[in-house]
């Protein structure tokens, strides 16, 4: 297949797109460098450097053949997108390009305005290029588990049967999120469902939870085709932190009580999502919701298990609770459906203990390059 990927140069797309071309579809790529120039304003730059996406697709190329061909270059800009999709014509357009951190949503009027008009732009201008120039083509959305937030009820897969005053209908799920970046997921949603409703447009949104893990076997152990791991306070994921805290000798720090649960999955699992999604494409005019995770944590249990990990590997690891700088429950009942995705094939990695001493494992190869002055927190909820 044609496959257009949209934010190839992230901790996703960039995986993405080489397990693509290694299943033989042709894959081109887009990206403006977002990521790097918020981490880079940030001091938040990733633990191991990584070349940008021409050499990275060089890179690729030689070690293994397959091509990816790229564009440094706005997913925002209409021209942008409608030259790609002319001369590409793509049937599946997988879009992660977004500014996908919470708290980086949370610092400031600029910070909360560009993820805005960034998400809802891209979103927008995608189903804008699909629908003038291929119309088939079918939307492969990254929505967040984080759109639904912490209901007191069960999480249905993206629609809730409603009976009210003796009459029934389906409506999508409610939606509370804890930030503005989980916000704009919940706008991008409602576009999309627009956009599917009233055009035809054909989308699968996956509603997925955070991501880990580094290795992937098209990289072939080279550190230049490996996803970029973020370990600071704004763009790195809590298990992230936890592990360069534990390799670093300073305390884990579990904003506060550490009961906050999410559903969980390996960068293996995304892999095979997303190219689940593509080989099953809806009818136009529907909007799929898949709730893509394969196990749940509470913030404690995954700090428990950094624990115990990195004793057995000789590291003296505590843990620490902060005042939790977010406003979100942190002791909440949790129990979101995800038979969608396993319904489709999708064979599950476990978060083991083995896969977790692989990741402190690569992390200790780099302990020199950890910066212990960028993982306390810098953005405050309110
Ligand atoms: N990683 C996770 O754990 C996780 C969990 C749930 C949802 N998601 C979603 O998945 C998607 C990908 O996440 P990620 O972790 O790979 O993030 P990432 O920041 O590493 O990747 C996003 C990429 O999109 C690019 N980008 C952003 N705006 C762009 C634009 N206007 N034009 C071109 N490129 C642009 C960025 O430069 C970056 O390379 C995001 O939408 C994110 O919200 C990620």
């Amino acid at each position: 297949m044609r496959v257009l990927i949209l934010g190839g140069d992230g901790y996703l797309g960039w995986p993405t797109a080489m397990d693509m071309a290694a299943r033989g579809h042709d894959v081109w790529v887009i990206d403006n460098y977002l990521r790097r120039h918020m981490a880079a304003d940030t001091d938040s730059e990733p633990l191991i450097p990584a070349p940008k996406l021409p050499d990275r697709a060089a890179l690729f190329e030689a070690a293994t053949g397959h091509k990816i061909r790229v564009t440094e270059g706005d997913a925002g800009d209409r021209e942008t997108l409608a030259r790609v999709f002319q001369e590409f014509v793509p049937e599946a357009l997988i879009h992660y390009a977004e500014q996908p951190s919470a708290p980086y949503s949370m610092r400031d009027y600029d910070s909360a305005r560009i993820t805005l008009d960034n998400n809802l732009g891209v979103t927008f201008n995608a189903i804008w290029a699909i629908l003038e120039h291929a119309p088939d083509c079918h939307l492969i959305k990254l929505g967040t588990m984080g759109e639904y937030g912490t209901p007191n009820i069960d999480i249905e897969e993206g629609w809730i049967d409603i009976e009210h005053k003796g009459r029934r209908d389906t409506f999508l799920f409610p939606r509370a999120a804890g930030s503005l970046y989980h916000t704009t997921k919940v706008l991008d949603t409602d576009l999309i469902w627009f956009y599917c409703r009233v055009y035809g447009l054909r989308a699968t949104d996956l509603m997925q939870g955070p991501v880990y893990g580094l290795t992937l076997p098209e990289a072939g152990g080279d550190t230049r085709l490996m996803p970029h791991f973020h370990y600071d306070d704004i763009f790195g994921t809590a298990l992230n932190r936890f592990l360069v805290q534990a390799v670093a000798g300073v305390p884990l720090t579990v904003y506060g009580k550490g009961g906050q649960t999410r559903g969980y999955l390996n960068l293996l699992d995304t892999l095979q999502c997303v190219n689940l999604a593509m080989e099953t494409p809806v009818e136009p005019g529907r909007l799929r919701i898949l709730n893509q995770f394969t196990e749940t944590f509470s913030v404690n249990a995954l700090a428990e298990q950094v624990r115990r990990v990195g004793g057995q590997m000789g590291l003296d690891v505590t843990v620490q609770n902060l005042p939790n700088p977010r406003k979100e429950a942190e002791e909440h009942y949790y129990n979101p459906a995800h038979s969608g995705l396993l319904d489709l094939g999708l064979q599950p990695h476990y978060l083991t203990d083995e896969v977790m001493a692989e990741m402190l494992s690569l992390v200790r190869d780099h302990a020199d390059r950890i910066d212990t002055g960028r993982i306390l927190p810098r953005v405050k909820w309110n």
